[in-house]
């Protein structure tokens, strides 16, 4: 009953009928209070997921959602008494004025408490005003350029970045007889971070980067970049492309010019042998080098589970990638954050939470630097190889505790 209600069936303004009407609002103003006490303890905590789940990049957002979906699995989705809901937009590629859109949408109606995802850094860096904005922690799961992180107080990632993958790869190829590379990048801010930070480590180690290209973002045709590297005859060549399509399109070129049998070298970031395609990609990749943080074949028991759970809910994905461990390892975080805060989830307090995380992920030891809000984690140098019928990227050397070398003025 609002006050104005109340006042009208009060008779003449005697001291009783004030008493009365102030009882009646007191009364119904804790009605109105334990009414709606009760209703908001049980509510979900709601994440909203903005990644592409349609086009070449489909497998971006379902694997991170299945990365999720697998954390649920081993440790329920309830904590504090609140489930958490995930609330899933689909981007349908690097398109950020969509994510932007979406990210609104998804505060503004859906009332969403956390903002997470992002496969691309266009999705990232489009949406970085909008967490700042409305003030909502936003845990990025795979978007990897250096400079994500710097976009917004509230970002946290636990993927990995571009520098912090390229540096070991870069000092491995040095210390391994590997003297002249030419350099293939794609076009966006990911793939430049890739050809700078390969270039500044590798050169600083003694060795000479002959030449660079940088490819379409879109619809890439590899076959005359790949003709021109294999004319200039590096000892290797390094990339990065994103993860999936483009690999499988790469390897294709790679294949048909013969650069393998003219004896130069593929080294890459991880993307390029992405565990989600690797498979499809098959023969043409045995014995590629990269560097990542994550392998589906990584050996502990933690990833062990992981695998086993990720094939339980994957709907029809075969096997984890590092996308799918940024969906775990976030989630991972968000319910620690759930835990800690339970029915009243401030966002300054969260991150102060997301800040400090640390923990044993699938990919091994991982923690957030809380200056930065970035991933101190393990890199792994790994080969592909053949083991009973199917390719795995099996880690033989690693670099452990790297941080985001971007942050730090370039590091070498
Ligand atoms: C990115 O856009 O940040 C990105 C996309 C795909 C990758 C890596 C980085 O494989």
């Amino acid at each position: 009953m609002t006050a104005r209600a109340a006042l009208g069936i009060l008779p003449s303004p005697t001291r009783f009928a004030i008493a009365a009407m102030k009882s009646l609002l007191a009364t119904a103003v804790l009605a109105a209070t334990l009414a709606t006490a009760p209703v908001h303890a049980a509510q979900p905590v709601k994440v909203g997921v903005i990644a592409p789940f349609s086009g070449v990049a489909a497998d971006f957002g379902r694997q991170m959602q299945a990365g999720m979906q697998a954390y649920f699995k081993l440790h329920g989705d309830t904590f504090a008494g609140r489930r958490i809901e995930l609330v899933v937009r689909d981007t349908g590629g690097p398109n950020g004025d969509v994510a932007k859109r979406l990210a609104q949408e998804l505060v503004t109606r859906d009332k969403v408490d956390f903002l997470a995802g992002f496969g691309f850094t266009p999705e990232a860096l489009a949406v970085a005003p909008v967490a700042t904005e409305a003030k909502k922690p936003m845990v990025v799961m795979n978007a990897a350029t250096s400079i994500v992180t710097e976009k917004s107080p509230y970002i946290v990632r636990f993927s990995m970045t571009l520098p912090q993958v390229s540096a070991p790869m870069a000092t491995w190829a040095a210390k391994n007889g590997i003297k002249n590379v030419y350099t293939l990048v794609t076009d966006y801010a990911p793939g430049i971070d890739a050809e700078k930070q390969f270039k500044a480590t590798f050169e600083a180690a003694g060795g000479k980067v002959v030449d660079s290209v940088r490819t379409p973002l879109r619809n890439p045709e590899f076959a005359p970049y790949v003709q021109r590297i294999k004319d200039a005859k590096p000892d290797a060549v390094f990339i990065f492309v994103p993860a999936g399509e483009q690999s499988v399109a790469f390897m294709k070129a790679f294949e048909e010019r013969g650069l393998k049998e003219a004896g130069i070298k593929l080294i890459a970031t991880g993307d390029l042998t992405d565990d989600d395609v690797l498979q499809a990609m098959g023969e043409p990749t045995l014995g590629i080098i990269s560097s990542h943080h994550y392998s589906a074949a990584h050996d502990s028991p933690e990833n062990r589970a992981f695998v086993k759970a990720f094939r339980e809910v994957g709907n029809g994905l075969d096997r984890p990638n590092f996308m799918a461990v940024g969906g775990y390892d976030g989630m991972a975080a968000i319910a620690d954050v759930v835990k800690k805060l339970g029915d009243r989830i401030d966002p300054d307090e969260a991150m102060e939470i997301l800040k400090h995380e640390k923990m044993t992920s699938p990919r091994g030891p991982i923690h957030i630097d809380p200056a930065t809000r970035d991933i101190v984690q393990t890199v792994y140098i790994r080969r592909v190889e053949k083991r009973d019928g199917q390719y795995w990227n099996v880690e033989f050397d690693k670099f452990p505790d790297v941080r985001d070398p971007g942050k730090q003025g370039g590091q070498k």
